[in-house]
């Protein structure tokens, strides 16, 4: 019975997905800032990811060229052709998101770490590696999709239109946000690459929020154990205020 709820699930996302391919005409384009690459990193600590893939991924300097031709073929017909996801928030902004964090995320996507079957069939390296097969002349490895595809959502050049906060307690949001949660997302939520924390300037409120509860609540079950415990005691206003705010920051 789950699974059928499942299939069923799955089968309306693609219907959704190509509906939202049809409706835009990929036009993503990378602004020629150059990426970081994927560094060797030590996973410090319990909650860094174990997938295989993930672990060789980040090894591999990913190649923009064809990570931008993976993009538009799969991951722009949710994320939007510039990674700038949807009004609503239920894609999230991926531009200028560090290639280390989107490799961590997709690694915890598929092994079920996080609350999303609906990308669950294209975080798979292998199902990656099967779509993109005919793209390339010479076939590649999914550690190898995957670094691509990373390398080139980090040089899309991100947007500040995304959706805010109602902008009425900011003054609280920003104490919140300089005693709790610069040490691991910067000055201006930028993140920091080399311990996967993620970027968080300009992501869409409702996203933000969705997230921000989910990690509070252990929803997510990979998410940092010291981010759990700063933030266990935010209320509601809390919340609002510091995810307005993040909203607002550039990077
Ligand atoms: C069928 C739609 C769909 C497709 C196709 C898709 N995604 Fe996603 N993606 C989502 C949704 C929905 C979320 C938000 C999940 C959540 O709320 O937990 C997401 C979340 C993510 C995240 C986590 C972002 C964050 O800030 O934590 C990353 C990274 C990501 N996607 C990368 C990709 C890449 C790379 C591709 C292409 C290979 C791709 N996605 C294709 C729907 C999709
Ligand atoms: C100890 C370091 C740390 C602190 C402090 C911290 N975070 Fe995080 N945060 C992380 C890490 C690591 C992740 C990625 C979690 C994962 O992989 O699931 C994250 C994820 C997030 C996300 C989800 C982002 C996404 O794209 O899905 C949001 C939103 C967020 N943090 C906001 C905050 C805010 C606001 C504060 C302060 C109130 C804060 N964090 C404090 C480390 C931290």
């Amino acid at each position: 019975m789950k699974k059928l709820t499942m299939l069923l699930l799955l089968g309306l996302f693609a219907l959704s997905s190509t509906l939202y391919a049809q409706k835009k005409k990929s036009t993503g384009k990378s602004t020629g800032k150059k990426s970081t690459g994927n560094k060797p990193s030590d996973f410090k600590g319990t909650w860094g990811t174990k997938v295989e893939e993930a672990l060789k991924a980040l090894k591999i300097k990913g190649n923009t060229k064809h990570g931008a031709i993976i993009y538009e073929e799969i991951c722009a017909n949710c994320h939007q052709p510039e990674g700038h996801g949807d009004p609503a928030g239920n894609f999230p902004q991926l531009a200028g998101q560090h290639s280390t964090v989107v490799i961590k995320q997709i690694a915890d996507i598929r092994a079920g770490n996080r609350d999303n079957p609906t990308m669950y069939p294209f975080a798979n390296a292998i199902a990656l590696q099967e779509q993109t097969d005919d793209l390339f002349d010479k076939p590649k490895t999914g550690a190898e999709t995957l670094a691509d595809v990373s390398a080139f959502i980090e040089t899309l050049k991100i947007s500040t239109k995304n959706a805010k906060g109602d902008g009425k307690d900011l003054a609280h949001g920003e104490k919140l946000y300089k005693a709790n949660c610069v040490k691991c997302h910067g000055d201006h939520g930028e993140g920091k690459a080399k311990d996967y924390y993620p970027l968080i300037a300009s992501q869409n409120y409702n996203y933000l929020m969705r997230q921000f509860k989910w990690i509070k609540a252990g929803k997510r079950r990979n998410a940092n154990p010291d981010m759990i415990k700063q933030i266990k005691n935010f209320s509601e206003r809390d919340m609002k205020a510091v995810l307005d705010y993040v909203s607002r920051q550039v990077k």
